[in-house]
């Protein structure tokens, strides 16, 4: 059987595929990390497509791969459609930041959104963010830096990055008017989940999309007829920037 495809600016897509193997334990996946030309978030629409669209011909040409997770919020706001009217016999499935479910969890109704420049300006989240702002306040965030410093693994770097932008959302809590519950809107920022915890306290919710993502994609994939129940879990590692940095991640996230 052929394998699954999963893309990222780099290692942020490793949480997605994370929850990808938990769900569908058979499947064999291939996963590509386009680092040697990230960040995406703060470089603007043209650069982030042109980059989606030659990594998606490589996953597809290269890897003859049956599906294709696009990991990344900022890819997928930019590129999804397009790459949908391009490849339109693949099962394509994108990321963005879990603004409904984050809903049903608040009770503040106030809502932290994280994520890059890119995504948090796209025409994507402004018309999802559209249909909701009646039901909640959101406070969007964009964390220039963030998923760079998290694919650099540099500590220092998160960890002043968290507290700026932290700081700069507000005030987190259950009380009327403080926000109880935030997205990572960057699949990077699952990874720097203890670090934002300290500036938002125990009784906020961080909300990321690993697990609707491998449902979503189970799903498609049975009602395509191209589940493999029988494969081996077998994950490739690919990466346009360093091998051992995303090696390492891998096994540091994933235990592989
Ligand atoms: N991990 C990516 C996302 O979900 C973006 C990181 C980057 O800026 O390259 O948006």
């Amino acid at each position: 059987m052929k394998p699954i495809g999963v893309f990222d600016s780099g290692v942020g897509g490793l949480s997605i595929l994370k929850a990808l193997r938990a769900r569908l334990p058979a499947e064999d996946f291939v996963y590509l990390a386009d680092a040697g030309f990230a960040p995406y978030g703060e470089r603007g629409d043209d650069y982030v497509i042109e980059r989606t669209r030659v990594v998606v011909d490589r996953l597809v040409r290269e890897h003859d791969v049956k599906a294709l997770v696009i990991a990344c919020n900022t890819a997928t706001a930019a590129a999804v459609q397009l790459m949908r009217t391009q490849y339109p016999g693949l099962i394509l499935v994108g990321v963005e930041p879990a603004l409904k479910p984050a809903i049903a969890l608040s009770r503040t109704r106030r809502i932290g959104v994280l994520g890059t420049r890119g995504t948090l300006a796209s025409a994507k989240i402004r018309v999802l963010h559209d249909s909701l702002k009646d039901q909640a306040d959101f406070v969007f965030m964009p964390c220039d830096g963030l998923a760079d410093a998290i694919q650099n693994d540099d500590t220092q770097q998160i960890t002043q990055l968290c507290a700026r932008y932290m700081q700069a959302l507000g005030t987190f809590g259950t009380e009327e008017g403080q926000i109880d519950t935030l997205v990572l809107g960057c699949t990077h920022y699952p990874f720097a989940q203890h670090h934002l915890a300290v500036h938002a306290g125990e009784n906020v919710k961080m909300i990321e999309t690993g697990e609707p993502v491998a449902r979503q994609t189970h799903r498609l994939l049975e009602t395509a007829g191209l589940l493999n129940t029988e494969g081996t879990g077998s994950v490739t590692l690919i990466t346009t920037g360093s091998p051992q940095a995303l090696v390492a991640a891998a096994h540091r996230w994933l235990g592989i």
